[in-house]
């Protein structure tokens, strides 16, 4: 007698399941940063990473923007009286330039957004840092990753499992909140639950501080080897556990001012 099951067709393999994700649920991070420059009457904005210049649109104070390849689709002036784009680098423009000339005063408010590796937003926090006073305001972006994959250094969206959100990439730039928890201390590092993979304020800055540069190739030699293990990634969000935006935007903006 012939088994019956030879001929019934192979069982289709389940899909494995996509990796775990976290959940972040305040506003958009475009939304915060417009929020945050009006609660604290912002007197000026720099941007690096601008593409189409849809957040600096919303920035109501003269503005710098730094991006090598702008692709502006629409105006990005908005209702602010003066507007400075660079095309370059931000590593050319913080070699270059100087935005304390430009802007005539310390930088009060900095969205780092450019080239989501390591070492570049590394870069871009210390040579914003220089150009900022005790009561300015660096906001790192993409330093709350919601899964593992989209820390990848290059963003490879066909290899991804999580495909809902394979077009998300944060790259390794996480590091830089370890890097600054670790070596700098006297920071107050505040993360906020925007969407869609969170904000690091960074406040209580020290533009006179040279930790950082002083220890550039050691810091990297530690943290570019770094992956995220499951274990790690919980260790992060432990560390890193988000606040709500509105705590910042609401009962927490008098810090935004405050003056020795
Ligand atoms: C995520 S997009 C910025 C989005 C923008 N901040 C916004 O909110 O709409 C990242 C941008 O970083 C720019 N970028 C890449 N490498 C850079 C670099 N070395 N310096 C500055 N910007 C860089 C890219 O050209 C791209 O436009």
């Amino acid at each position: 007698m012939s088994d019956p099951s030879a001929d019934a067709p192979a069982p289709i393999p389940a899909a494995a399941p996509p990796p775990p994700r976290k959940a972040l649920i305040g506003p958009t991070y475009r939304q915060f940063i417009s929020e945050v420059l009006t609660k604290k009457a912002a007197r000026n904005y720099l941007e690096v990473g601008v593409r189409a210049g849809e957040t600096v649109a919303v920035a109501p104070c003269p503005t710098i923007g730094v991006d090598p390849n702008f692709v502006i689709d629409r105006n990005p002036v908005g209702s602010k009286r003066v507007l400075h784009l660079y095309q370059m680098t931000s590593d050319e423009f913080f070699r270059d330039h100087d935005p304390r000339a430009i802007f005539g005063g310390t930088v009060d408010v900095a969205f780092l957004d450019g080239l989501h590796v390591f070492e570049y937003l590394l870069r871009d926090f210390l040579n914003t840092e220089r150009f900022c006073d005790r009561n300015s305001l660096i906001l790192l972006d993409d330093c709350l990753p919601v899964n593992i994959e989209m820390t990848e250094r290059e963003h490879r969206r066909e290899l991804r499992q999580d495909k809902a959100i394979a077009g998300w990439w944060t790259g390794d730039v996480w590091k830089v909140v370890s890097v600054l928890r670790e070596l700098r201390p006297d920071l107050r590092i505040t993360p906020v639950d925007v969407r869609p993979t969170g904000s690091i304020m960074v406040s209580n800055l020290d533009p006179s501080s040279t930790v950082l540069y002083d220890r550039y190739f050691e810091i990297l030699d530690k943290y570019l080897p770094l992956q995220l293990t499951p274990e790690l990634f919980e260790a992060y969000w432990k560390t890193n556990r988000p606040i709500q935006a509105d705590a910042i935007t609401g009962y927490f903006n008098l810090s935004l001012f405050a003056r020795p």
